[in-house]
């Protein structure tokens, strides 16, 4: 069906306790639902307990949940930490445990840190070259230092809520582009 909605999911980075990025998760999708463009989804890799790749026979259904999420969907958010100026390694193993499930699909990046998660971000699209993800330009950046009270308080300026508009026109457009070559032959 020609307007059928995309399935876009917002993967939250980071599973540690106490991890901010359900805020920003829920931040991010109040706003893209009030597109009504698109289902929106919250996809949180702390809920697949996925193993530390080849740490396993590969039979945790965990591993079949996750790739099977990341197949019904057409595009991603990813929210993303910035940990020792690269992604988390929750982020990497999740990434590492599907591959066709991410191909040829679009993503945009909310990130956040110190110097507003830039160099996590950079790390992150060489890895979605390699995984065939299409990572749009608009890159809403958020300070732990101004977008946060006591770096734990999500309170995010102003100014952000039309980037990540723009970065949702992006990954939609995209998506959406993408989708023929997603069909089986
Ligand atoms: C192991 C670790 C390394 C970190 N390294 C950086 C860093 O290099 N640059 C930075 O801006 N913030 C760094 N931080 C701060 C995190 O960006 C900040 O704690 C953020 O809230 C983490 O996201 P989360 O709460 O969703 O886990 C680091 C945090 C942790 C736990």
């Amino acid at each position: 069906m020609a307007n059928e909605k995309l399935n876009i999911g917002i993967i939250l980075g980071s599973t540690r306790q106490g991890r901010v990025s359900p805020q920003i998760g829920d931040w991010v999708k109040g706003i893209a639902d009030q597109r009504g463009d698109a289902h929106y989804e919250i996809v949180d890799i702390a809920d697949y307990q996925l193993p530390f790749i080849g740490t396993t026979d590969g039979t945790e259904p965990g591993i079949a949940a996750w790739n099977a999420k990341l197949a019904e969907l057409d595009g991603f958010v990813f929210i993303v930490q910035e940990y020792n100026h690269s992604i988390s390694g929750a982020l990497k193993n999740a990434l590492d445990t599907a591959r066709e499930a991410w191909n040829n699909k679009a993503a945009g990046i909310v990130s956040y840190g110190s110097t507003g998660g830039a160099r996590a971000a950079e790390h992150l699209r060489g890895i979605m070259g390699e995984l065939m993800i299409a990572d749009v330009r608009v890159h809403p950046t958020l300070s732990l230092f101004t977008d946060f009270e006591n770096f734990t308080t999500f309170k995010p300026a102003e100014l952000h809520l039309n980037n990540v508009n723009e970065m949702l026109n992006q990954v939609i457009s995209w998506s959406g582009a993408l989708k023929p070559i997603r069909k089986k032959p």
